[in-house]
């Protein structure tokens, strides 16, 4: 019997295989990998069991098809799906990730009812409304992971530009996950100074736009797919705070009910998390041009559910 907590990770691919080996590497929990393409979580949950006598890791990894081997989960990350391909029209995506999302809900959450949900798939604000919606899960038990990896953008694009250390920077982008993300650089700081407060505005028009499409940006470079490596990271930073007590505050996809004027839309912002899910989300004070912001990426993300029929 192990003494660690246990994820499933759905989605045996670049962003699961790799948030499977970031959650060992930090001894935080067993991991279920399962996916629906046979042989695939099983030889990744192989080649990832053979690494763990030269990290000397403590935690295991099990792969699988079959939701049952997934039973008892504290927490189910979601990463199934299929990523956008040329000729491929945003609706075809997203008919073809919702029918994946509702599958997978379905049959993770029955399989471990008392688990907290954390969506990764495709458009992410949606999905994450979506496995909400699907798992009749209470809102605070259903996140997504966009912020993480959109404030580590901005971050790098911060100190590329600066050369400042890592350390010294806190940077905030929040919003949809997408072209309407919301970096906000009032809140972003290099040794506590607001960026707004030491950088000329055409510079930090620019680290905006890198960071918006920093993941673009990767997939131009790849061509075989999107970024994997940092998204994992992101979602791992995610698993330890909703495996532990400690309340952590991350910028996360959370559900909205009125904070900053923006209601019944799933979209990142600040929030303080732990093992029980969403612990509050309280509102950080915002100049008028980031709210009108925030609220038109809200807008972006309220009309692709309406038309998805979603909502109310
Ligand atoms: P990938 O193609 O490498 O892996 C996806 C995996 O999902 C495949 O192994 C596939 O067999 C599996 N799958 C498909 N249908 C399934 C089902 N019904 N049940 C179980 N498994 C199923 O893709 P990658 O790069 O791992 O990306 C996964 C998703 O995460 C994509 O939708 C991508 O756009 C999204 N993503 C989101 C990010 C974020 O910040 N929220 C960042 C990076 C990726
Ligand atoms: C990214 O931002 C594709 O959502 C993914 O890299």
């Amino acid at each position: 019997m192990s003494d660690f907590p246990q994820i499933t990770i759905v989605g045996a691919g670049n962003v699961g295989a790799t948030a499977a080996l970031f959650t060992l590497m930090h001894d935080l929990a067993d991991v279920v990998l399962i996916d629906v393409a046979e042989g695939l979580p099983q030889g990744k949950a192989l080649d990832l069991m053979h690494t763990r006598s030269i990290e000397n890791f403590g935690p295991t990894v099990r792969g699988t098809n079959d939701y049952h081997d997934t039973a008892g989960s504290d927490l189910i990350v979601i990463t199934a799906g299929v990523a956008r391909k040329p000729g491929m029209t945003r609706d075809d995506l997203l008919a073809i990730n919702s029918k994946i999302m509702r599958d997978v809900i379905a049959d993770a959450v029955a399989a471990s009812p008392d688990a907290l949900v954390l969506c990764v798939t495709n458009p992410l604000d949606i999905m994450t409304y979506l496995a909400f919606k699907e798992s009749g899960l209470p809102s605070n038990r259903v996140l997504g992971m966009g912020g993480v990896l959109d404030s580590a953008r901005f971050t790098y694009a911060i100190a590329e530009a600066t050369g400042a250390p890592l350390d010294a920077i806190d940077a905030l982008a929040i919003g949809a996950h997408g072209d309407a993300m919301t970096p906000i650089a009032a809140h972003s700081t290099v040794d506590d100074q607001a960026i707004t407060e030491t950088l000329p505005v055409e510079q930090i028009d620019a680290l905006v736009e890198r960071t918006t499409f920093g993941g673009a940006e990767v997939v131009a470079l790849l061509k075989t797919g999107s970024a994997f490596v940092a998204p994992a990271a992101s979602v791992v930073a995610m698993v330890r705070a909703l495996l532990s007590d400690k309340v952590t505050e991350l910028p996360s996809c959370v559900y909205l009910q009125g904070q900053y004027g923006i209601d019944d839309v799933y979209m990142s912002v600040p929030a303080r998390i732990n093992k029980t899910g969403v612990v509050s989300v309280e509102e950080i004070e915002l100049g008028k041009t980031d709210l009108a912001r925030l609220q038109q990426s809200a807008a972006t993300v309220a009309t692709a559910l309406d038309e998805l029929g979603l909502r109310g």
